[in-house]
């Protein structure tokens, strides 16, 4: 195999993480999420991996499908619901079950023909503002749905947490106490909890948790790393060196020539970029892990290469490895550098990047 980016997926870091679900919500049966090819980790692999969960959530149609493709017999479900008639048949056809988060996506199901049956879910928004029917009205709205043609089965009720990465705000208890009558009114299966929720708000649990970025070893909560909460990284991006560069005091590395030479140093060149997905506003200073020692990115961020100051280890050489996030360097920790989050960071690896299951050497 020759030098290059590489994304490790380790399953059994997975696996370990979808117990931790289990411990943190014995009660509760778990949709893990796959949307967006399963946070960057490719949606088959993840789903293949975790056959055994009770259900798998995507936020499209599109990717649903993909998975009922590819052989996944386990309940799917569509956050974002259908967008036209056409996705409702398609989900109806595929065994897609439907979140129903607007009016228009009712009179849809209301209007369709009766040998159509879809599983759904109604959400509600208790403060995220983004998807849901308001509080006030849903329960008219959720017997609306209930009663539509083509709506078969006991449709369940959630909500999304809009601030659970931060485990002082009260806004999550409010969501909690916002939702909890409406599901004990209807007598409705309900789910609330995100990560955040599994590993912080017991109150949240309920029938359904709905666990994201801790089944990929990160920690939901600010300032905190996965291991914090015995979470294991399940994507390990990394790279080699493919060149050590001698430089003088007073050079400037890189476009631009953000960083300048404080002294004669040796520079290394890591085959990776934003081209890669690799954050191009990662700054001077980010962690680099290279054959195991820490060292920091220097200048920007270019398409196919960064650079690392080599100071503090000059023994490195052209091929060793690096490590941009992973096993030994959290991505939280590379995203706390470059102004995000470890999700937008996994989103972002490109296809140009080789992507193996199991762990670097
Ligand atoms: C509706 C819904 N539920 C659950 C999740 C999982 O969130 P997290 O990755 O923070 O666990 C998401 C992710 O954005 C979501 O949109």
């Amino acid at each position: 195999m020759g030098l290059g980016p590489q994304a490790f997926v380790d399953i059994s870091a997975l696996k370990h993480n979808l117990q931790r679900v289990r411990q943190a919500a014995p009660t509760s049966r778990i949709m893990v999420m796959l949307k967006a090819n399963a946070y960057g980790h490719g949606m088959l692999t993840v789903a293949k991996a975790l056959q055994d969960v009770d259900a798998m959530a995507v936020a499209r149609v599109g990717e649903g499908i993909k998975l009922r493709q590819a052989g996944i017999s386990r309940p799917i479900v569509i956050l974002e619901g259908c967008f036209d008639t056409e996705e409702m048949l398609q989900a109806a056809q595929n065994d897609l079950e439907l979140v129903i988060h607007e009016p228009g996506q009712i009179k849809m199901l209301q209007q369709q023909d009766v040998s159509t049956s879809v599983n759904c879910w109604f959400k509600v928004d208790t403060g995220m503002h983004r998807l849901g029917f308001p509080v006030a009205g849903a329960m008219d709205a959720y017997n609306a749905l209930c009663e539509s043609r083509c709506v078969s089965g006991k449709v369940g009720i959630m909500t999304h947490l809009s601030n659970a990465d931060d485990p002082q705000d009260p806004e999550t208890d409010h969501q909690i106490r916002l939702i909890k009558p409406l599901i004990e009114k209807t007598g409705a299966i309900g789910s609330i909890a995100n990560s955040g929720g599994i590993l912080n708000w017991p109150d949240s649990h309920l029938d359904w948790v709905r666990p994201g970025i801790m089944l990929y070893g990160s920690s939901p909560f600010n300032g905190k790393t996965g291991e914090d909460d015995d979470l294991r990284p399940v994507m390990t991006l990394q790279s080699n060196l493919i060149a050590v560069n001698k430089c003088f005091k007073g050079d400037g590395v890189g476009y631009g020539k953000t960083w300048i030479c404080p002294e004669d140093m040796p520079v290394g060149v890591v085959a990776i970029g934003y081209g890669d997905g690799y954050p191009r506003h990662a700054p001077s200073g980010t962690p680099v892990l290279v054959n195991g020692r820490m060292v920091p990115l220097i200048g920007r961020v270019s398409m196919d290469m960064i650079t690392v100051d080599l100071r503090t280890y000059p023994q490195a050489v052209t091929g060793d490895q690096a490590i941009l996030w992973g096993k030994g360097l959290p991505a939280e920790i590379v995203a706390q550098h470059a102004g995000t989050i470890s999700y937008d960071l996994f989103c972002g690896v490109t296809s140009r990047v080789q992507f193996v299951e199991g762990l670097p050497l």
